[in-house]
């Protein structure tokens, strides 16, 4: 029985060197998990096979060999988890190593984008009503008949609708905006007078396309109501524009026209830019270039929004951002600014 145990005692520091010299050369934690099987695993493991003698031995020997298994069992968890944390950080080390970043390299330039001409057109004229004291109010581009075209004086069988053809989403009620004014008629629904609001937003057209016109394009309204307004606000409010847009000392013109929502109503002309008001190909040689309609608010449309129009009066305007940019950066096409193409966009 001695000689029994001495042997079992022999095998289990056998075992525990074995496995502590296998353990020395193994670089991988695939490999480490297969030593961990092979001598610890709870079904196959080699320590457990030698356990599995113990039911055979003397009452005496049981504890001495108990004890010695779970001795070489504590050293060889101990040597694991030794060898675990070692690898880890070797691997770790290999890791940072290979995605080490070379800050010294010259970095790679990304290609800067800028803002479209149209955006910056309608930011440049937005900040210049918003330091007249003026909102920027945001509309819908899908609207009704009501607000689009009723509202605004223009009945079904009114011809000023031949001018803005449509598209219809539901026909005869619910519509792409053909212009920004339906906004005049919400915002004055909303608010009390004073009213100060400028409306940059897209409006649809179903148009014959061409050089000067698409079928979707931008306008800002301008709106505002107050007890005391006349045409000189207007006028003055729009030259300030004019020449705060285009340049100093450009000279503002009002021409008579026609929208049934503002009476009166006037196109508003600036002197070519281009060549002064000499005259040149831009101006048709008239020497005078058109940027927007405009009008005093006519007083059915302040009835209509529950305005008292003995009270109040109000002036609008509404101008086409793509013909303003055009006249600014000189364009003579107004298709270049919907193309995206990078080429004509990289210019401004
Ligand atoms: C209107 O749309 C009126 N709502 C403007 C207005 C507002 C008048 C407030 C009075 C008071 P008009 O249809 O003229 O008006 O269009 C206004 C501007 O939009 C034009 O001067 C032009 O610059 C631009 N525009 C019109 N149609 C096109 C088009 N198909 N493509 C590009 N720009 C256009």
């Amino acid at each position: 029985m001695i000689d029994q145990l001495g042997d079992l005692l022999g095998q289990l520091n056998a075992l525990r060197a074995r496995a502590i010299a296998e353990l020395e050369p193994i670089t991988t934690s695939s490999e480490l998990d297969e030593w961990d099987t092979r001598y610890l695993g709870r079904n196959r493991g080699e320590l457990k096979a030698l356990s599995s003698v113990m039911p055979k031995l003397s009452k005496e020997e049981r504890p001495v060999v108990g004890q010695k298994i779970n001795a070489v069992k504590a050293a060889l968890e101990r040597e694991l988890a030794a060898k675990r944390e070692a690898l880890h950080q070797r691997e770790l080390t290999q890791a940072l190593e290979q995605e080490r970043i070379d800050v010294t390299l010259p970095g790679r330039a990304l290609p800067e984008g800028h803002m479209h001409p149209i955006s910056r057109i309608i930011q440049d004229v937005t900040k210049i009503f918003v330091e007249m004291g003026f909102h920027a109010v945001q509309g819908l581009e899908v609207e009704t008949d009501y607000y689009n075209f009723q509202a605004l004086n223009i009945p079904a069988d009114h011809p000023a609708r031949d001018m803005q053809d449509t598209f219809w989403v539901n026909p005869g009620q619910i519509l792409l905006r053909t212009h920004t004014s339906p906004m005049q008629v919400r915002t004055m629904k909303q608010m009390r007078p004073p009213v100060r609001v400028v409306v940059p937003g897209k409006v649809y057209r179903n148009e014959a396309v061409d050089a000067t016109h698409e079928a979707m394009f931008h306008q800002i309204e301008g709106l505002l109501v107050d007890e005391f307004c006349t045409m000189a606000d207007l006028k003055g409010c729009l030259e300030r524009f004019a020449q705060e847009l285009f340049g100093e000392g450009r000279r503002v013109r009002f021409r008579g026209s026609y929208f049934p929502f503002t009476e009166p109503s006037a196109e508003v002309d600036i002197d070519c830019p281009l060549c002064n008001g000499e005259g040149c190909r831009i101006c048709k040689y008239t020497g005078w270039l058109e940027i927007l309609g405009s009008g005093m608010v006519h007083p059915k449309l302040l009835r209509e929004v529950g305005y008292d129009p003995t009270k109040y009066r109000g002036f609008a305007f509404g101008m086409g951002v793509e013909r303003i940019a055009m006249l600014k950066y000189g364009i003579g096409e107004i298709r270049l600014f919907s193309g995206n193409d990078l080429r004509f966009l990289r210019q401004f």
